[in-house]
């Protein structure tokens, strides 16, 4: 084998809702749908992060297997014919955002995120008209203890973008997911106030990429609250480039 085949990525075939496409070995389901201009929809996956398959939108189904798999953590196959969308994926990914609204307190008329938050845009785009499931109204609190920015647990879908850009991109580790479960939630340090942290260094990264009202910049009205996410992918090719 020359020195040169070990470097070259082994290239894949196989079929998206019948399209014929290629990919490098080891490239996931989500990034090469993308490439071929087939959008699966997604909310924890965010550019420049690493995947964490923690929220099951992008589930998509791959021929031969009874389980839906998770399209942003799932590596391609040689011959793997996958399907993005179908009565069976668009029922999942209904139930899928009807029970996040059921699992917290996400009343989109009182939060600072209405209007711009990726949760309430997802269920737009799925037709979710009303929730199936009970309403678990869980006792949340709210953390305002940072100078600038708040906690509000009510609104957190656990997607763990928050602990992803702290700890990968900004190099802070602030962040943390304790519990399991429907028990879990975001902590600050070792479940300290964030406002007493001592690694947290202001940047507001978290507060941007959080796809929902749980993050938000203290002062700023509902209009104004809009989150910008591009510098995650830049920041991330920068590093690689240093
Ligand atoms: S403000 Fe920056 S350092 Fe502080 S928790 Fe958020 S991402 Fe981490
Ligand atoms: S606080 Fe926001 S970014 Fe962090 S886990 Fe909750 S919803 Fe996701
Ligand atoms: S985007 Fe794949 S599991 Fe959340």
């Amino acid at each position: 084998m020359s020195p040169l085949s070990t470097l070259t990525p082994r290239v894949k075939t196989l079929k998206i809702n019948g399209l014929d496409v290629s990919a490098s070995e080891g490239e996931k389901i989500l990034d090469v749908a993308r490439q071929n201009g087939i959008q699966i929809p997604t909310l924890c996956q965010l550019d420049g992060l690493t995947s964490v398959g923690a929220c099951r939108l992008c589930l998509v189904e791959v021929k031969g297997t009874p389980k839906l798999l998770p399209a942003c953590v799932t590596s391609v196959e040689e011959g793997m014919e996958v399907t993005t969308t179908s009565e069976r994926l668009v029922k999942y990914r209904q139930m899928i955002l009807e029970l996040l609204f059921s699992e917290r307190n996400h009343i989109c008329s009182v939060c600072v995120s209405n209007g711009h938050c990726d949760l309430q845009g997802m269920a737009q785009a799925h037709g979710m008209t009303h929730v199936r499931f009970p309403y678990l109204y869980p006792q949340q609190g709210v953390d305002a203890s940072h100078r600038r920015y708040v906690m509000d647990h009510n609104r957190c879908i656990l997607c763990a973008r928050c602990v992803r850009v702290c700890d990968e991109i900004e190099g802070a580790h602030t962040w943390d997911i304790q519990g399991r479960g429907g028990d879990a939630f975001v902590i600050t340090d070792f479940n300290q106030p964030w406002g007493e942290s001592q690694t947290c260094t202001s940047c507001g990264k978290c507060v941007q990429v959080c796809p929902t009202g749980a993050l938000s910049e203290k002062g700023k009205s509902v209009a104004e609250m809009t989150k910008k996410r591009e510098f995650v992918p830049y920041l991330t090719l920068m590093r690689e480039e240093l």
